[in-house]
């Protein structure tokens, strides 16, 4: 819920700066992120924890910034010169962002940088801890505290944690370069939103998970242990109330006016950025070059305002940039320059709001043509501006503005045949034409404002796991099953092993009982009246060779064959079972096994699986649907059933199901109750089985028949050690 009635809710919102300059004098900044939070304050109440934005040594100065921050609601952190160094220049600067922009080159890396950047990551945490108020929600941005939410969770797991990345998140195979990738993956998921601006960014995050750490996910959401983690996908706007009250003040009037005259009779075709080597300010030159060279009649009546606003100078490669930049405008200049006009104007510098609302309304076009660039709100910010005179934007398809700003001239940067056409097209456009483009767009910007970036995100983060879905997840057992769990004489524990008794490992080879599996089934079967059944999809030799010293029945094959442990022989639940389907089946898996990487084949006696659990996951299960395709217009023919499991296809008998050998047991058997766990689809013929003695338990998510689920095998564990200590 936005609103909360008469009291507001507390936000603690984190960032690497706070929002206000700390000079003389505290001043209020001016960023997307700090006029979007101006905008909600009316609902909420806001408290921002950063960075102080300097060394301050001195204590007693410490304490005096910290008095007169009180009155913003700012907490500063603040950081020695070391960690302002190895945090902010080198770790977040020169490591990550390069690399979240596909600059892979221009990414380096120390373990050093990365220790000083997960303790100053534990320093804003420990402040956010200490302050947060109990079931709190915290806001955290960007790429400089992506450690930040799994140790702010393990910290106050009360506390409602958002995070949302303010840069692309890049394709797996770039991300993965990165050194420390593991631990910056598993710091977000400390967080219960984490948001991006684009379904790009979004799609490239969940892939890395995937490969990274083998967490699956879905669209909107991510289960990892006993948590649900919601993602979505949230662009950022503009703050239009700031810029409509700019466009409204007597500032603004006469900046229109002494520009408007300066340019007259020109054409302005405006930029700007902060000086990054993302911004592609290189490549825009060198289509201002060409565009010259190619229309000698516009030398006197053209100027491109560049405004670079300087930025990380102590990143090498902006320095770097600057260079060429510099070097590039004076050759432009110098070749196209007339005693009438400079056809670049170069400001290296801020300037203040009310000159760049005016330069933005007059301009006849705006190049926002970066390489890379997160979302780039000047695209916006330049429509917002447009009134009665429309202008054009020609915008990079590499900025996440061109998701939603569509009807700009959309380029690609590199290309600079076509860069200069669209800059030639831009400048000829008729009003007409350009009025109807900004319209629409201009519509959206004031619709899709930060005020309403903020309000949507925090809605979601005040809303996530309060959805149906989450709470069947429950990790126990209804008061009443407990208590006919205590009272029965006789339970049955019919108890699946793979991802149910314990987690999966990549080799199935390696995935034996460790020694609590076996201290817990110890422990239920020395008491009388309770008794074990370790049912498998796997083969005989793996349950037998695991669990020979062990007091229980096993049943391998999905129910094919079963023994209790200290018996000579296995038995069959069906003796004459027909199996020669096998042979066909076989050659149908052995084609995808070859025709997928890391996949092989295991030829059980009643079934045959095809495994991928080595494959690349995404290619491996849009085989999987497709071997199951194939196969299940098999079934008709054939008495096969087709299962498709966790990162396995497997083809069995019909007649045998683990549904099968539960019913045996229970015609055969004495119990009160049977408790009966399982992780996947073969595990529901069991949850199927309609009698009331069963209490069914699925174990992780998708969908299910059975009557609880818990997350994981670690918190099933947790209850079968409980029934051991207080049933029987
Ligand atoms: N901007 C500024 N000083 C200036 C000119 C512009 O601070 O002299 C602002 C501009 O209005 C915009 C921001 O800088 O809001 C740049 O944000 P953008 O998303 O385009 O790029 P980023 O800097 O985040 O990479
Ligand atoms: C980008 C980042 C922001 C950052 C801003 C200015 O927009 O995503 O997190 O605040 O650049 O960078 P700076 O290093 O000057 O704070």
């Amino acid at each position: 819920m936005f609103y909360q009635g008469i009291t507001k809710a507390e936000i603690i919102n984190v960032s690497n700066r706070l929002p206000v300059k700390i000079g003389k004098k505290i001043e209020k900044s001016t960023g997307g992120l700090v006029t979007a939070f101006e905008d909600i304050r009316d609902h909420y109440n806001i408290k921002w924890v950063g960075w102080s934005g300097s060394v301050i040594n001195d204590q007693e100065k410490r304490d005096v910034l910290c008095k007169q921050l009180e009155s913003e609601n700012c907490i500063p952190v603040f950081l020695t010169k070391k960690e302002v160094s190895e945090y902010y220049h080198l770790f977040s600067n020169s490591s990550l962002w390069p690399l979240l922009h596909y600059f892979i080159a221009y990414s380096s890396y120390e373990q050093d940088w990365f220790n000083t950047y997960q303790n100053v990551n534990q320093k804003f945490a420990e402040v956010v801890a200490e302050m947060a108020q109990e079931n709190g929600i915290v806001w955290v941005h960007d790429f400089h505290l992506m450690l930040f939410p799994k140790i702010l969770k393990e910290m106050r797991p009360d506390l409602k944690i958002g995070f949302f990345l303010h840069t692309p998140f890049p394709s797996c195979d770039v991300f993965r370069c990165h050194p420390s990738r593991n631990e910056l993956l598993l710091g977000l998921l400390g967080a219960d939103l984490i948001g991006f601006h684009t379904f790009g960014y979004l799609r490239h995050f969940r892939s890395t998970i995937l490969r990274i750490l083998g967490i699956d996910s879905e669209i909107d959401a991510i289960q990892h242990q006993d948590r649900k983690i919601s993602i979505g996908v949230f662009p950022i706007g503009i703050s239009w109330k700031s810029f409509d009250k700019t466009m409204h003040s007597a500032k603004y009037e006469s900046c229109l006016k002494r520009y408007g005259k300066n340019y007259e009779g020109k054409k302005v075709v405006l930029s700007v950025e902060r000086l990054d080597y993302t911004k592609g300010i290189p490549e825009k030159l060198k289509a201002i070059d060409r565009y010259l060279a190619a229309h000698p009649d516009m030398h006197e009546k053209v100027v491109f305002v560049l405004i670079a606003i300087p930025s990380r100078e102590k990143v090498e490669c902006n320095r770097a940039i600057e260079e060429q930049v510099v070097k590039q405008i004076s050759y432009i200049n110098g070749k196209y320059s007339t005693i009438n006009n400079i056809p670049v104007q170069f400001i290296f510098k801020s300037i203040k709001k009310p000159d760049l609302c005016a330069l933005y309304s007059i301009a006849d076009a705006a190049l926002v043509t970066p390489l890379c660039d997160g979302m780039n709100l000047v695209a916006k910010e330049y429509i917002a501006c447009q009134k009665d005179k429309a202008g054009v934007l020609i915008l990079s398809e590499f900025a996440g503005a061109a998701q939603e700003l569509f009807n700009a001239i959309i380029i690609n940067p590199y290309d600079t045949d076509i860069f200069v056409q669209r800059i030639h097209e831009a400048i000829s456009l008729s009003q007409e034409n350009a009025q109807a483009m900004i319209k629409s767009m201009k519509e959206n910007v004031i619709e899709n404002s930060s005020e309403n970036w903020a309000r949507k995100f925090l809605e979601s983060l005040t809303d996530v796991n309060n959805d149906s879905d989450f709470q069947i997840t429950t990790d126990c057992l209804s008061t009443e099953d407990r208590h006919k769990l205590d009272r029965a004489t006789n339970v049955v524990f019919f108890l699946d092993y793979d991802g149910t008794l314990r987690e999966f490992e990549n080799n199935p080879d390696t995935a034996y009982p460790t020694n609590e599996i076996f201290d817990i089934l110890n422990h239920i079967t020395s008491k009388k009246g309770r008794e074990i059944y370790i049912i498998s999809g796997r083969c005989k030799e793996d349950l037998e060779n695991w669990f020979s010293g062990f007091n229980c029945t096993l049943i391998a094959e999905h129910g094919f064959f079963w023994k209790y442990v200290k018996d000579e022989k296995w038995q069959s639940f069906k003796e004459q079972v027909d199996l020669s389907w096998k042979r066909e089946i076989f050659k149908i898996l052995k084609h995808y096994a070859l025709s997928t990487p890391g996949s092989f084949i295991e030829d059980k006696i009643a079934s045959v699986v095809w495994h991928f659990r080595n494959s690349d996951p995404e290619f491996g299960e849009s085989k999987a649907r497709l071997l199951v395709d194939e196969l299940s217009a098999m079934t008709a023919k054939m008495p096969i059933i087709v299962q498709h499991g966790k990162k396995i296809v497997e083809v069995c008998s019909q007649y045998i199901n683990k549904g099968e050998s539960l019913k045996y047991v229970l015609s055969n058997g004495s119990c009160d109750v049977i408790v009966c766990a399982g992780d996947d689809s073969t595990d529901e013929h069991m949850f199927q089985v309609d009698n009331s003695k069963v209490i069914s338990i699925k174990i992780g998510k998708g969908e299910t028949s059975a009557k609880y689920r818990f997350t994981t095998p670690s918190k099933f564990r947790n209850l079968l050690r409980e029934l051991a200590s207080t049933s029987g």
